[in-house]
């Protein structure tokens, strides 16, 4: 792929930063979504890389655990030819006291051109690019957004069931601490789909209609609804307090096993972001099942985010 393909005016992004779909525009998604399938299309291709940024820095700055997304990100980045340095808070200087700012400025003092940045606090990306000039990437900010998670939701579905306008999409699980919820409502309502959110109430912020989505807390029907039901994990980690009695029974009332879709009567594509916790939101053998597209998330995760780096690239 030609790095200048993208570089005239009316192809680039509206944003030097990725830090949440809320900022995007309908045109924004479009061109990302048209430029991670032409790059889809390269990873498959028996040499995989591309010189496109052959001449840029790229930190991985993690202060949260994280398995697909950081490694997702890194392979973008070596697929487009960047040079990639990573930093995990655990063993670095934040255990000693250092700010956020001075870790990061510390870090692009070595040249850097780009930080994808996941942090525990939600809004950490937005200040940081109050602050430095380098390109951000929020790979998520605690429980508000995770654009690219979103962006690669997207193409996953787009990939199944075409244009997402007019299709039903249910979101189903911890709404309340789910930055993937969030940036998947703004990602699919700005492309015109209808989003169901379903869930205990207790995991249901109450202002979200807000957000033009409709609430169920009846998973059946929820899946009977919906062209796609994405299947969220409850996140424990972030309760501080029981939203609901036990995990047995959040899996009785809310669990998705294959025979509830078997069982449907029209074909449904199931979503997960990972990681998946086998046995609550979802069985074994729903999450492979034929109905499952998971690991084509995963694959299609590297070719959104080569899409994202390479048009902020272009930015600079
Ligand atoms: C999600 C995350 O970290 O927000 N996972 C991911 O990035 N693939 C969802 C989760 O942790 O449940």
């Amino acid at each position: 792929m030609e790095r200048t393909r993208f570089f005239d005016k009316m192809e680039q992004l509206s944003t030097r930063h990725l830090l949440g779909i809320k900022d995007l525009n309908p045109n924004d998604i479009e061109l990302i979504m048209a430029t991670a399938k032409e790059f889809k299309e390269v990873i498959n291709r028996p040499i995989k890389k591309v010189p496109s940024l052959r001449d840029v820095t790229i930190a991985n700055v993690f202060f949260e655990n994280s398995t697909r997304t950081r490694l997702s990100f890194e392979l973008a980045e070596k697929r487009l030819s960047a040079d990639t340095i990573n930093f995990s808070a655990s063993g670095s200087s934040v255990k000693k006291g250092e700010t956020l700012l001075d870790t990061v400025n510390n870090i692009l003092a070595m040249k850097v051109d780009m930080i994808v940045m996941r942090h525990a606090s939600p809004g950490a990306p937005h200040f940081l690019s109050n602050h430095i000039k380098a390109n951000i990437v929020n790979a998520g900010d605690g429980t508000h957004e995770h654009p690219t998670q979103a962006l690669l939701d997207s193409f996953s579905m787009q990939e199944r069931i075409g244009d997402l306008a007019g299709k039903k999409i249910a979101i189903i699980g911890d709404i309340l601490h789910s930055r993937v919820a969030l940036s998947n409502i703004f990602a699919l309502k700005k492309q015109g789909a209808e989003v169901m959110i379903c869930g205990p109430s207790t995991l249901i912020p109450r202002h979200i209609t807000a957000t033009g989505v409709t609430v169920s807390h009846d998973v059946r029907e929820a899946l009977a609804w919906c062209d796609v039901a994405n299947v969220l994990r409850i996140q424990l980690e972030r309760q501080q307090i029981k939203y609901f009695p036990t995990l047995r029974e959040y899996s009785l009332y809310f669990g998705i096993n294959k025979k509830m879709l078997d069982e449907l009567d029209k074909e449904i594509v199931l979503m997960h972001p990972g990681p998946i916790n086998r046995g609550v939101e979802l069985s074994s053998d729903a999450a492979d099942s034929h109905h499952s597209i998971i690991l084509d998330q995963v694959e299609n995760g590297v070719a959104v985010r080569m899409a994202v780096l390479y048009l902020l690239a272009a930015q600079n």
